[in-house]
């Protein structure tokens, strides 16, 4: 059944990037876009409200997992699963650092950033902090989308031989924000701007982001420059799909599920190989009535796509890429397949998913990575082990995965989200 995606557009994609620079800005987004559309955000910390059909979600830091019950039973689950995270510089603990007169923001690496594209551009930051209020803590989102930080390059010139540079992570991507020293200048500044007094500052999880904005690029406008892509071009995809599967139910609840610290491993209260996932299925079963003996039988008609990027063939580097399985951007969305469990895709997760691309009328490209080059992972694995659910990984091709800039191309937005709309919309679960 083709489910018709509106605003799945790469100028959507470009505003929702833009609008989301760290995780919890990623839920923010999501969450403001749920709300106007009739969600009610749940607490897990109470119960939950057992009056049958509705729309909710739950977020825990910067994770979130929306649903919408119809009047569907004990019907299974379609979860289209994604990552908030994106590898960038994160500011230390002690950040105020001085050096040869400079005033340096202490930063270190986050997941496999590819540091040498952080180098030269202009920093923003974001994050969360926690802010004490009375004899309680609360939590605040700050974003400085003003031009503060700086990481430089060396000069060319005082390279060893020309050819470049290895960064060290330790020692090569503090960054400069002005001359001079001045000791807590950083976490004052920031507590300026969040409006609170720096002194009631008590924990922050601050990350830098480039404020250059994403565009469509290429000679035809068809291409997307932006940073986060990976995952964020899952999220918004995922997004654009659940919103159009909840106008026009299938014989599954839809599920967006998306996990912050993918980049990390995902180990932690809410990553992928949290409780996160199956705690909230649980609940929205028990929540319609149901015992754990019909949560389990839902569980093992369930399907879960786990979105992440894919890798494009690089023009540049061909020979990088399986010779076989060429993937091109503007080709439509990624099957990622992995004998070796690096992704979780299955013969039965690939059917669905295939069908799925069929229904929506997009084609659909198979990746393998080259047998002799260590593959990537994403929270597929996780998600099926933490569940039992078939899964299947998925993705939308792109270049440069883990740049500060990414690229990809501006007409898979659509296909991508189209095919994930007709994978939360089956005709029928059978297993
Ligand atoms: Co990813």
């Amino acid at each position: 059944m083709p489910v018709s995606t509106t605003g799945a557009t790469a100028a959507g994609l470009c505003a929702f990037i833009d609008a989301s620079p760290s995780p919890f800005h990623v839920c923010r987004t999501v969450a403001a876009e749920l709300d106007a559309r009739g969600f009610a955000r749940l607490a897990e910390s109470e119960p939950w409200p057992s009056d049958g059909p509705g729309r909710h979600y739950v977020v825990r830091g910067g994770s979130l997992v929306a649903w919408a019950t119809a009047d569907l039973g004990a019907a299974p689950f379609r979860v289209v699963g994604a990552h908030t995270d994106s590898p960038n510089l994160r500011v230390k603990q002690q950040p105020d650092l001085a050096s040869a007169g400079w005033q340096l923001v202490g930063l270190e690496p986050y997941g496999g950033a590819w540091l040498n594209s952080w180098l030269d551009r202009e920093l923003g930051v974001s994050g969360r902090l926690s802010v004490r209020d009375g004899n309680t803590v609360r939590e605040r989102l700050v974003r400085i989308d003003e031009p503060i930080l700086r990481v430089p390059q060396l000069a060319i010139h005082l390279s060893d031989d020309r050819k470049g540079v290895t960064l060290d992570p330790q020692r090569h991507v503090n960054a400069v924000w002005g001359v001079g020293y001045e000791p807590g200048a950083f976490l004052d500044f920031v507590a300026a701007h969040a409006e609170v007094h720096p002194g009631e500052v008590l924990g922050w999880e601050l990350m830098t982001h480039d404020l250059t904005p994403s565009r469509l690029v290429g000679r035809d406008q068809d291409l997307v420059s932006a940073p986060r892509l990976d995952n964020q071009g899952t999220c918004f995809a995922g997004l654009r799909a659940f919103l159009a599967a909840i106008e026009e139910p299938g014989a599954a609840v839809p599920v967006l599920a998306m996990f912050d610290h993918e980049e990390v491993g995902s180990q932690s209260d809410r990553g992928a190989q949290s409780d996160l996932l199956p705690a909230v299925l649980e609940r929205v079963v028990l929540a319609r009535g149901g015992g754990r003996g019909d949560y389990l039988a839902a569980l093992a008609g369930s399907v879960c796509a786990s979105g992440d990027m894919a890798h494009a063939t690089h023009p540049n580097y061909p020979e990088r890429h399986e010779p076989a399985h060429r993937i091109e951007v503007n080709g439509g969305p990624v099957l990622k397949v992995n004998q070796n469990l690096r992704y979780a895709t299955d013969a039965a997760g690939a059917g669905a998913f295939a069908l799925a691309c069929a229904q929506a009328g997009v084609p659909l490209q198979r990746y393998v990575h080259r047998a002799d080059l260590p593959c990537g992972s994403t929270i597929g694995p996780m998600t099926a082990a933490r569940t039992g659910m078939s899964t299947v990984d998925v993705g939308a091709p792109q270049l440069a995965m883990h740049s500060a800039r990414e690229l990809m191309g501006a007409s898979d937005v659509a296909a991508y989200a189209a095919a994930l709309a007709a994978f939360l919309t089956p005709d029928t679960t059978g297993r």
